[in-house]
């Protein structure tokens, strides 16, 4: 089998995302070691870049060369006991994910859902919450890519205050929208690096503030190895020259850093607002277009634009874009209902990439129509 890369779609589909250029070019430039002084001028780059996204004054950075939702099972599995109670909020795929991988810890349940899907969590239910039962964390998908929701951190952040940790999957929003994680109070932060950042995947940082390494530092037993923070943090001391217990994917954090640097030097603000910019002129031309779109209009993601589908079927405009624009969005079956995701984050948050996407579906609905 020959792999001839220009045949490939465009990726439009809610990540991975097409990296910026420059982040995949780097990648490929040479293999270098993964510890070593050298290595470590780089490594220690790419940690604060990453501190830097995350919007953090202090805490420490775990680099997982795994997935988003292998750090979720890492984090529970390190940070709570059996019979703990942990709160889920709002809807989606990744979200019930969450919960299905708690129940399998042996961790308590619980989970508020808005009345209406594609709204905000109603945060006088959190509170209710809260105030009802001994809550030890909270989970919440701040971009829900399953559904284009974006959830109000702020809002969420106040309502838990001190009460519980604060966990923020922040997969398909980092690098493209201040996290602010010690100003909200965020105790741990998913990122990732091939969505909204640009980057190639293949290294996922998860920040953790000073209370959750102080935990991490005066547990005393070890819950099993790699699936433990305590020993990923701990390794910073025990191996110095190559602080992680196993090996990082060099080429990965080169490529977060490139893009990185180019985020940082467009300004986080700006990206967040090219992002905001091209996520609204995407739901204004197909709202127009008569498609509805899934999240209530507050609420939407600025990097993922979700829209409910009638009369179509979601597989057909996607078959559509892919045969005659060689461009890939997404559907929202896997989520359990009939709608399209397009990704628009980091490099492909542009005019220039959404415009065939919108050109294309329009283009589709027009001929079902007549
Ligand atoms: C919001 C969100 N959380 C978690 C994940 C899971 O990430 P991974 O596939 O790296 O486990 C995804 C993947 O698309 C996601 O969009």
């Amino acid at each position: 089998m020959r792999f001839e890369a220009r045949k490939y779609p465009v990726l439009m589909i809610p990540g991975p995302s097409e990296p910026y250029p420059d982040a995949l070019h780097i990648a490929s430039l040479k293999v270098v070691k993964h510890y070593g002084k050298e290595w470590l001028e780089i490594y220690n780059h790419f940690y604060d870049l990453a501190l830097k996204l995350f919007g953090a004054d202090s805490g420490a950075i775990i680099p997982f060369p795994i997935p988003a939702s292998f750090t979720m099972e890492v984090i529970l599995n390190s940070l709570f006991e059996k019979g703990d109670n942990i709160l889920f909020l709002n809807e989606g795929f990744f979200v019930r994910r969450f919960k299905e991988t708690a129940l399998r810890y042996g961790l308590k349940v619980h989970h508020v859902v808005p009345e209406t899907p594609g709204h905000r969590v109603n945060l006088d239910e959190v509170k209710m919450l809260m105030d009802a039962e001994d809550i030890a964390g909270v989970v919440v998908v701040h971009s829900e890519t399953s559904t284009g929701v974006l959830e109000d951190l702020d809002g969420i952040s106040r309502v838990v205050g001190d009460d519980a940790i604060l966990i923020v999957d922040s997969v398909s929003s980092y690098g493209a929208l201040r996290m602010d994680v010690s100003r909200r109070g965020i105790d741990v932060c998913i990122g990732y690096a091939s969505k909204a950042l640009g980057a190639l995947n293949g290294i996922t940082p998860v920040y953790i503030n000073d209370d959750i390494v102080g935990r991490l530092k005066d547990r005393k037993e070890f819950r099993g190895f790699l699936n433990d923070m305590k020993v990923w943090y701990e390794y910073r001391e025990i191996w110095p020259f190559h602080p992680y217990p196993t090996t990082l994917p060099t080429q990965s954090i080169i490529s977060f850093i490139k893009a990185a640097e180019m985020v940082l030097e467009e300004g986080l603000d700006r990206v967040e607002e090219r992002h905001r910019e091209v996520s609204s002129y995407v739901y204004k031309r197909l709202e127009e277009a008569g498609l509805e779109g899934y999240p209530e209009s507050n609420a939407r993601s600025p990097t993922v634009s979700v829209f409910r589908l009638e009369g179509v079927d979601a597989d057909d405009v996607v078959n559509y874009l892919v045969d005659k624009y060689n461009i890939f969005i997404g559907t929202s079956k896997f989520a359990g209902y009939n709608g399209i995701r397009i990704g628009h984050m980091g490099y492909t948050a542009s005019y220039r990439f959404v415009e065939p996407v919108i050109t294309g579906i329009i283009e589709y609905l027009s001929k079902q129509r007549s």
